[in-house]
């Protein structure tokens, strides 16, 4: 049960910070100084290692309850971020310690029910991908969170980087002309800590693909339809912990997207690719997304989620040209805190779940794609183009 301060706090949250500013309600800064959102974190394995120290260092996040099934998991993080509240499941963390926001960073099967669950209980939500299983469910999802008057985003968070606002800027000033296509790539030899990325409801597509489709859709606009075909390359794998495991889900993809208006993209994505940097993406100097119309080119270096720079050349200026070489305080793994900002402040973001839940009606549609044999036509779409 929660106490009347923390309903009278949520309520602030549901206002904005310049009512509180003024107000001075409990739990809140007063002043200048914009209130603090108490943050609950579900899920504390690997990318939790990730996260924790971003959202424990953001000005916005009062980090008050974590959450794991396993227990020494949920210990290790809460001991080491000084988190006050621990729990063994969402039942318990829901009922515990009043929160705002959750932070959902749990198997890519669980996204969908913990985030629904946490929803109904009046949570904003913080989920990483995909934000649910299905585009139906998304959708759902995005109802229920309407109807509760809360805030529910999903990662990735590429389209706040410098490198992606450069690349939308330059798009929008016509400078590539007529553009005909683009192509994007990400892989990597497969995470080996955990099986649920080759179980049901798994694999690549939602796992790596889903930089390049939200960062290609977000570029080139919505898709219209999908063309694609999948593979399991490595029908078995080792798991930490766990032995061999059978691959379900696709470890391998290439997907084509339609944007309209002759536009056609590529993204190329899979759990088989060697990559001498191994994980690191600081190390990639490649163009991982290119896009060229009739008068230009343009190539991001290194990856969308790690993006060091974007070279052009242009018919009026043919000797490619880097540019947005700074980071800014731009890292992947920003999102959360992001988003507690955004509840803080009302600063809003350019990352929608309308986004999410289109990247996610590319990846069913390239499921059906491969099963059927088909080009998909999809029906989604989002606020477009992606600038601030
Ligand atoms: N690991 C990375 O580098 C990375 C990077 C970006 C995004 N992601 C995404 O983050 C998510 C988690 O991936 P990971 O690599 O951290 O996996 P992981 O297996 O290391 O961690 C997941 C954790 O969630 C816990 N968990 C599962 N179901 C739960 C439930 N119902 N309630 C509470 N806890 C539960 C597990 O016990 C585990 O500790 C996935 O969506 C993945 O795609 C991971």
């Amino acid at each position: 049960m929660r106490h009347s301060t923390d309903l009278d706090r949520r309520a602030f949250l549901a206002m904005g910070a310049t009512v509180g500013a003024v107000v001075g309600l409990p739990g809140v800064a007063a002043g200048a100084e914009p209130g603090k959102v108490k943050v609950g974190v579900i899920g504390c394995g690997s990318v939790s290692h990730a996260y924790l120290p971003h959202l424990s260092k953001s000005p916005h996040v009062e980090l008050v309850s974590a959450c794991d099934i396993i227990p020494e998991r949920v210990k290790g993080q809460a001991e080491k971020f000084k988190i006050p509240n621990q729990y063994p499941n969402i039942d318990r963390m829901l009922a515990g310690a009043p929160f705002d926001l959750l932070v959902n960073l749990t198997d890519m099967q669980e996204h969908q029910r913990l985030n629904l669950q946490a929803v109904e209980a009046g949570r904003h939500v913080w989920s990483e991908k995909p934000i649910a299983n299905s585009l139906a469910a998304g959708q759902k999802l995005l109802a229920a969170a309407k109807k509760k008057g809360v805030r529910i985003w999903g990662a990735p968070a590429m389209v706040v980087s410098p490198q992606f606002a450069f690349m939308a800027k330059t798009l929008a000033s016509g400078k590539l002309g007529k553009l005909a296509a683009a192509h994007a790539d990400y892989g990597h030899t497969g995470p080996d800590w955990a099986a649920f990325f080759y179980e049901k409801g798994g694999g690549s597509l939602p796992d790596l693909a889903v930089y390049n489709l939200t960062t290609l859709t977000g570029l080139l606009g919505p898709a219209k339809a999908v063309a694609a075909m999948t593979s399991v390359v490595t029908p078995t794998r080792k798991i930490h912990g766990k032995g061999e495991i059978k691959v379900v889900a696709e470890d391998n993809a290439m997907v084509l997207m339609d944007h309209g208006g002759g536009l056609i993209s590529h993204v190329q994505s899979g759990f088989n690719y060697f990559n001498p940097h191994g994980h690191d993406g600081s190390k990639e100097q490649r163009h991982t997304v290119r896009i060229v119309g009739n008068t230009g080119f343009m190539g991001l270096v290194g990856y969308d989620w790690e993006p060091l720079g974007v070279d052009v050349a242009t018919k009026d200026e043919p000797a490619v040209k880097r540019h947005a070489t700074e980071k800014g305080e731009f890292v992947w793994q920003m999102g959360a805190s992001l988003a507690a900002r955004c509840l803080a402040t009302k600063k809003e973001l350019l990352i929608t779940p309308e986004h999410a839940l289109h990247a996610l009606e590319v990846i069913q549609a390239a499921r059906e794609s491969q099963a059927t044999g088909r080009r998909i036509a999809l029906g989604s779409s989002f606020k477009w183009p992606v600038v601030s």
